[in-house]
């Protein structure tokens, strides 16, 4: 028999990514997005197995060891990347939890997919656990995965994550299929959400669909309790706070600044390129401030990274089309010949650069119109051990509920964005000192490890 593993993540992603180049040639690299920068620390610290794809269309290839944790691929085919991945996962479930910004797809067989892939998943992580193993299933793409592998594996602890915000009652109930995801979820001996109110939704539904009897943080199903509730996720501040106080990152800050035109005041965003993220909205509110004269380009300059994500989906070339002519029409507008008032990178960086970019900016500026965490606001506070800068950040942000310090505003409103970038440009050193120092010392102590050891010790994982 194969090699097992006393504790198996399972995500749709694996923390690499397959890379071809332009000769063919393969490589690894950091995959995109929040979930890998979570998981990464915790299943390196556990010495566990990681279930996911590798991001590349085509056969799984060969399971490997890399940095302590051992990956194990799932091959994901053309039309399941079409159908299962693209489509159910970010044609239907992504826009709809996402208080549906956009109009979610709803195909059949997408979700016929969805469940094939699935059972995928479900199989290879049934193969890979030792008996009486934990295996951790991580967000909305697998949400079908927890019944499966109770169905394959009954002897194991099954724990389910969801990244993403989990929608209104209202909202969910449009699902084709609905209480077959319920049901898929119940699979779990712990649910985890971001918010509490993610977890009273979920019981809600239990109740609603499957005429269940939920009680405060409990359901009963199937001769079994089953557990819902938040476990906000955090960040490895360790990490974070190692890069920003390197000499060589604090020199590439400074680097940065000075590039940027000496005592401009940087803004930054940095965001995968994707419709929940208000980059728009926050485009917008800038470009009115440099046209009412509120702000000129000799004094400010906006930073943002955008980080090239699902670009085969249709809603995400389309946004990248607006941002992009949105960009360019605020440079055209408000710029000067070798001083343009917005810098835009659509690209990946490593660790240290985004580090040095999160020293650099006196107004860090994040406005999606719904996000489960973002980790990105956790990050900015964790660099600042100057206990200096101004973080702008969207209500509708699950970190809104921790960093209550920061700069809140509705992005839905642009007269709103921009009071709130104007007030965070106007602070003091004072009141940034007076506002940053709790949201560092919250995010100090919630950091990634305790996010883990909360759930698992839940879960009941010896
Ligand atoms: P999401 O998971 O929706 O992408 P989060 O803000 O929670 O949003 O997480 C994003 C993660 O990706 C953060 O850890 C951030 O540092 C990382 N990241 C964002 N932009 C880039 C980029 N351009 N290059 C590399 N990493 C990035
Ligand atoms: C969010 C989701 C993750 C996803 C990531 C990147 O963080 O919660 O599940 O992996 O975005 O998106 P992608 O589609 O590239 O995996």
């Amino acid at each position: 028999m194969s090699e097992t593993y006393e504790f198996v993540v399972v995500a749709n992603r694996l923390p690499v990514d397959e890379v071809v180049g332009a000769d063919g040639g393969r490589s690894w690299a950091r995959s995109p997005g929040g979930l890998v920068s979570a998981l990464q620390p915790i299943v390196r610290g556990h010495g566990g197995a990681w279930v996911g794809w590798t991001g590349q269309p085509g056969d799984a290839p060969e399971p490997f060891d890399t940095d302590g944790m051992h990956l194990h691929p799932v091959g994901l085919s053309e039309d399941d990347v079409d159908r299962y991945y693209e489509g159910q996962s970010n044609g239907t479930i992504w826009p709809l939890f996402h208080d549906a910004v956009e109009q979610p797809t709803h195909r059949r067989p997408w979700r016929q997919a969805y469940e094939s892939v699935n059972r995928r998943f479900a199989e290879a992580a049934a193969q890979l656990t030792a008996v009486d193993g934990t295996v951790w299933v991580h967000d909305y793409q697998l949400m079908l995965v927890p019944a499966m592998l109770r169905e394959l594996r009954p002897d194991l602890r099954i724990g389910f994550f969801l990244h993403i915000p989990f929608p209104p009652v209202e909202l969910f109930m449009q699902l084709p299929r609905r209480a077959e995801l319920l049901r898929g979820l119940l699979g779990a001996d712990l649910v985890g959400f971001q918010r509490p109110l993610a977890a009273q939704n979920f019981l809600q539904l239990t109740g609603r669909l499957l005429g269940l009897d939920p009680q405060e943080q409990h359901v009963e199903y199937d001769g079994r309790t089953v557990t819902a509730r938040a476990f906000p996720i955090s960040i490895d501040v360790a990490e974070v706070e190692k890069l920003a106080a390197d000499p060589d990152v604090q020199a590439e800050a400074r680097r940065m600044r000075h590039e940027l035109g000496g005592d401009r005041r940087l803004l930054l965003g940095v965001d995968r390129l994707d419709y929940t993220k208000g980059i728009e909205q926050r485009l917008e509110a800038y470009g009115e401030l440099l046209a009412d004269g509120t702000v000129s380009n000799d004094d400010v300059v906006l930073v943002q990274v955008a980080t090239p994500s699902r670009m085969r989906v249709q809603e995400y070339q389309e946004l990248r089309a607006r941002v992009e002519h949105q960009v360019g029409r605020i440079n055209g507008e408000f710029g000067a010949v070798g001083q343009a008032p917005v810098h835009y990178l659509f690209q990946s960086m490593n660790r240290a650069e985004l580090v040095a970019l999160y020293l650099a900016a006196d107004v860090m500026v994040i406005t999606p119109l719904r996000d489960g965490m973002n980790l990105v606001a956790k990050e900015y506070v964790a660099a600042r051990y100057d206990d200096q800068g101004a973080l702008v950040l969207s209500e509708f942000a699950g970190a809104a509920a921790e960093l209550t310090t920061a700069f809140q505003v509705n992005p839905h409103d642009v007269e709103d964005i921009k009071r709130a970038l104007m007030d965070a440009l106007n602070a003091d050193a004072g009141e940034q000192a007076e506002r940053m120092r709790p949201m560092r010392d919250q995010v100090r102590d919630h950091d990634i490890d305790r996010w883990a050891q909360d759930f698992l010790t839940a879960l009941g994982k010896s």
